[in-house]
């Protein structure tokens, strides 16, 4: 995810920003930018790679007769004492220097830096366009620039940030700052964190604590929608109306590390906290169609999908998990056959495959050894190659002729978590897609997904708040056990085998996941009473058959800890658990049973005392063939 600093006050801002900055930097970034305000002017410095290119480049900048002064790197004016940063990810647009924020308006008064997505941005660019507005970078960011400069003709830069609120769609947090307005930054919030820091004549903005927790412990939480003031000598909140709100200051005592996390415990927490968002971030605008999906973005182009007349999707570890589910969907909906395979064995096989075959390589890295060399050798055979990664410019957006992006931000834990549900979001994307290119599905059915496809971010956000003490008091009861058995059936099976890959790398206990119909030809002989046995029983055409596999394992006296769709109350008579998840499609159920898996992984490998961000022999990414 992106990171954003800002500052108003009485010291040189230089510094502040570019040390905010470097406390965000393991949320990941790409390329970074600071502007600043004095003397009724706004210089900015950006620059691709990491944040001591940024800082090379500012002094330059200002002046550093060691250094060459490189164009064309505007002038950071020294006494300037407001000013805005930001760390980007790449999201919209490749990673270039015009691609990095703070962006700003077509006059160059109007500076912005902003996390997330704009939804409407085509919309908005093109009628700002017609106005007159000079665009410079391929990013959605951008037209939030132009759009409070336009607004700022006929009012303050609050009265503009508010209309300019008005008019966007998505799920964002930007911070503006006008050359007309030297004391006054204005930030808004719409989903995505944005936290005031509150200093004595000065004050800090940043979408997350570390970024000022150096100067100032005394915080303001931004709620959803809405927009702050932030002067040297006050904060104002209000409603995106311009209503005032009232707003406690909360005194954080967390460490660094814990501010890096949020205030969750660990890396892995707070990612799957951020699961609603991440996916949010997926879908936005590839979901503004009421009637159908568009994927239609940089480095994907339909085409294509032309004649493709079987799909192969090629991964690891939890990307396979993810294009397991990816397989069902496609089948499913847009009818179009799919093989899988694990990347590392597929290459090996001397494998058979044509120009009529859409290849998927699925990693959320975009740098797993075996994934990369499945996909060349898949291009070399003259199969047409997708990546679905999470990280722009990786090797594997390289080595495809198309790529569709996660967006789920960096992901630090080591155990995919964000990245695994923002895979299956894609792929479900994905699916939806191809049935619409290829008019598998009716009209109708296309949107009833759609509608539920939106739903999905405020479901996990749910799941996750209503579940947290239930799961943490199932991995109580059970973390002492030595043997877990997954059982599932079709996309089941995926969200089996994803439980169970969670659960064994993190806590080090050993399991299995089976098809729940392969049970009976071999895995029932490992079951006694000790043994408890996980059991996706979520609303799926097979379900009756997973009920049969379920008493067939408590004929055997294990004991069964269902994950069942809510308001399905055959459930609760075979199982001696029962997790509840909310209901949706039945197809992406999936994605929400997850969840619960997720976390009871997380609490037992805790219960067991183990570092969960940091697994023994795992790395984060498996780069070595
Ligand atoms: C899962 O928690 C692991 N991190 C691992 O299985 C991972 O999914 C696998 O190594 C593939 O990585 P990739 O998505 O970066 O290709």
């Amino acid at each position: 995810m992106c990171g954003i600093v800002g500052y108003v006050g009485q010291r040189p801002v230089q510094e502040i920003l570019l040390a905010g900055l470097e406390k965000l930097e393991y949320r990941g970034y790409d390329s970074a930018g600071v502007s600043v305000l004095a003397e009724g002017e706004i210089a900015s410095v950006r620059a691709v790679g990491n944040l001591s290119k940024l800082r090379a480049a500012v002094l330059r900048s200002d002046g550093d007769a060691a250094q060459p002064q490189s164009a064309p790197v505007a002038t950071i004016a020294r006494p300037a004492t407001i000013g805005i940063g930001h760390t980007r990810w790449a999201t919209h647009g490749r990673v270039t220097e015009q691609n990095a924020h703070p962006h700003f308006d077509t006059s160059d008064r109007v500076h912005v830096v902003v996390n997330g997505i704009v939804e409407n941005y085509l919309a908005l660019k093109t009628r700002l366009r017609d106005m007159g507005a000079d665009f410079t970078s391929e990013t959605d960011a951008e037209v939030i620039a132009h759009l409070v400069s336009h607004h700022m003709a006929r009012g303050s830069l609050v009265e503009a940030v508010r209309a300019a609120y008005a008019e966007l769609r998505g799920h964002y947090a930007f911070v503006a700052m006008s050359a007309d307005e030297p004391e006054t930054l204005v930030g808004a919030r719409k989903e995505c964190p944005l936290i005031v820091g509150r200093g004595d004549g000065e004050q800090f903005l940043a979408s997350a604590v570390p970024a000022f927790l150096a100067h100032t412990r005394d915080v303001q939480f931004i709620e959803n929608e809405e927009i702050v003031i932030v002067r040297p000598d006050g904060v104002e909140f209000e409603t995106p109306d311009g209503s005032p709100i009232e707003r406690e200051i909360t005194t954080v005592d967390w460490d660094e590390s814990t501010a890096e996390k949020g205030g969750y415990e660990t890396f892995m927490l707070k990612e799957i906290h951020e699961q609603a968002d991440a996916v949010a971030e997926t879908i936005a605008d590839r979901t503004l169609r009421d009637d159908g999906v568009d994927l239609a973005e940089a480095g994907l182009d339909e085409s294509l999908f032309e004649g493709v007349e079987r799909i192969l999707i090629l991964a690891a570890g939890t990307s396979f998990h993810a294009g397991l589910i990816g397989r069902y969907a496609i089948e499913e909906w847009a009818r179009l056959p799919v093989e899988m395979d694990i990347a590392s064995e597929w290459r090996y096989r001397n494998p058979i495959v044509s120009e009529r075959e859409l290849v998927i390589g699925i990693t959320q890295s975009g740098e797993t050894a075996d994934t990369l060399a499945a996909m060349r050798l898949a291009r070399e055979c003259g199969a047409k190659v997708l990546a679905v990664t999470n990280v722009v410019g990786s090797q594997a957006t390289r080595d495809a002729d198309g790529v569709l992006y996660t967006r789920a931000g960096l992901e630090v834990s080591v155990a995919a978590a964000k990245t695994f549900v923002c895979q299956v979001a894609a792929m479900y994307l994905l699916a939806l897609r191809l049935a619409e290119l290829r008019g598998t599905l009716p009209a109708e059915r296309i949107a009833e997904l759609v509608a539920e496809i939106r739903r999905l971010p405020a479901r996990i956000a749910e799941l996750i708040v209503s579940l947290d003490g239930t799961i943490q008091a199932a991995a109580e009861r059970h973390a002492d056990s030595d043997f877990y058995l997954y059982l599932g059936r079709h996309v089941g099976r995926a969200v089996a085998l994803e439980g169970a890959l969670k659960l064994k790398e993190i806590s080090y206990i050993a399991t299995d996941a089976y098809a729940g119909g392969e049970m009976k030809h071999g895995p029932i002989a490992l079951l006694d009473e000790s043994t408890p046995v996980v059991c996706i029983a979520t609303d799926m055409p097979v379900l009756d058959k997973m009920i049969s596999n379920m008493q067939e394992v408590r004929a055997r006296g294990a004991h069964v800890i269902a994950v069942a769709t809510e308001g399905d109350d055959r459930i609760a008579a075979q199982a001696e658990e029962v997790i509840y998840v909310p209901r949706t499609d039945w197809m992406l159920q999936a994605l929400l049973a997850v969840i619960p898996l997720q976390l009871f992984a997380y609490y037992v490998a805790r219960k067991r005392g183990l570092n969960v961000d940091q697994p023994r022999n795992l790395a984060k990414t498996v780069t070595v063939e």
